[in-house]
């Protein structure tokens, strides 16, 4: 179910709560919360401080604390100086060379990986060996041995390991998910149609960008039992990549399938990504991260859920579900909220992404669960002759 974070004021599609618009004179939402500024304080640090963490995750901390969650960012580690000196300048607080350097002397009560996909379970394993609360990004890992040990050390220390799935926290993701749960037409059968528009080939096409699909698939229609996958084209020169675009379909058995189409061969054009969910005499489509529409009658009109563009948008941060994220994780870590994304949903993205190489690979439909060694040995033998 979606997370109660938001201060109190339940789902407001990204606005400022009207209560503090008008009654509190406060267009931008930043009068005192005493939801949020009660909550227990939490000293949170970086590894990682690249693309992501500068232009996503950072400013959906800033406004989080802007909107009075007493979160505070102690540290970043990067190996690389002028990021981590100039995040540190930036955002006033300590840069280190090294994780491991981090984590002893901050002693953060949680971290968010945002480090190269190679690194994840390394620095995962770290903070949770630490006792440190961490937020992973996507994918989680690159090998489902690796993803089970995260899974298993979690769960024997008992300190919070949550991967991002970021678009499921996303405004009109959220609403979706509660459509395809409540109404009859979507309780069996329910066919989605996915495509992303990547554009571009240097990072890697599934593991990059199609594991949101696939993410926002099991949020949609639950676990897949059977996998198929076409890929077209190759990524040649520096990146070497098996395919520049894929058709992936996905089998849920009773509840339904998915078709997916994923490109980096496509214009990086809006829209960057579509979801459409069709069940009995009901079909929704979800734009981006902005816009849903359900149509649920032959004669009546279309419902289209769409942000107003008000001043009192929240919007990158909100819509690309960092925020929203970022505050669960938080109120998970002080006790105030049940995760509804666990390391088994970053397993689980990650067997998608093993299962759709060895479709792909052998032209079969494969089979789900996967046995972990077997399909990681299948993989490190195809990826060696990429
Ligand atoms: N959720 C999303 O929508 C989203 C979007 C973009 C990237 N990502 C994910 O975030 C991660 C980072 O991507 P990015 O685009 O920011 O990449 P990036 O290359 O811009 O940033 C990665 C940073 O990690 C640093 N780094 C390298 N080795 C390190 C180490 N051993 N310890 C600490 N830091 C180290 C690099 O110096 C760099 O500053 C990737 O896993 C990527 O898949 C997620």
């Amino acid at each position: 179910m979606p997370p109660q974070s938001s201060g109190g004021f339940g789902d407001l599609y990204g606005h400022t709560p009207l209560e503090k618009m008008f009654a509190g004179a406060d267009v931008y939402g930043v009068g005192f919360d005493h939801y949020r500024a009660d909550r227990r304080p939490l000293r949170l640090a970086i590894i990682g401080a690249g693309g992501v963490a500068q232009s996503k995750w950072l400013p959906a901390l800033g406004r989080l604390r802007t909107l009075w969650d007493p979160v505070e960012l102690v540290g970043v580690a990067d190996p690389a100086e002028d990021q981590g000196r100039k995040v540190a300048r930036v955002h006033g607080c300590r840069w280190y060379h090294d994780h491991g350097q981090l984590l002893s002397q901050e002693k953060p009560d949680v971290v968010l990986i945002t480090s190269p996909d190679r690194f994840h379970a390394e620095h995962a394993q770290a903070a949770l060996e630490a006792g440190v609360a961490a937020l992973v990004e996507k994918p989680f890992c690159t090998s489902l041995a690796e993803a089970e040990g995260m899974c298993r050390q979690s769960a024997a220390t008992g300190v919070t390991l949550m991967p991002i799935a970021n678009l499921r926290f996303s405004p009109p993701f959220r609403r979706a998910r509660q459509f395809v749960a409540s109404l009859q037409g979507f309780s069996a059968d329910a066919v989605l149609l996915g495509k992303m528009h990547l554009g571009y080939d240097y990072v890697d096409l599934l593991e990059g960008a199609t594991v949101h699909l696939f993410d926002l698939t099991r949020f949609l229609l639950g676990d897949v039992v059977e996998v198929r996958a076409r890929g077209l084209g190759r990524a040649e020169g520096a990146h070497r990549y098996p395919c520049r675009q894929a058709v992936i379909s996905l089998d849920f058995g009773q509840a339904g399938a998915a078709q997916l189409f994923t490109s980096a061969s496509d214009l990086s054009l809006k829209p960057w990504l579509r979801v459409e969910v069709h069940g009995q005499g009901t079909w929704l489509v979800v734009d981006d991260v902005f816009e849903l529409v359900l149509y649920d009658s032959e004669t009546g009109p279309a419902k289209v859920w769409k942000p107003v563009l008000a001043n009192t948008l929240l919007f990158d941060e909100e819509f690309g579900g960092y925020l929203p994220q970022l505050e669960h994780f938080l109120q998970v870590v002080r006790g105030e909220e049940q995760p509804s994304v666990t390391p088994m949903d970053g397993y689980r993205a990650v067997e998608l992404i093993t299962a759709t190489h060895l479709a792909m690979a052998s032209g079969k439909a494969v089979p789900l669960p996967l046995d972990a060694n077997e399909a990681d040995a299948e993989l490190a033998l195809l990826r060696s002759q990429w």
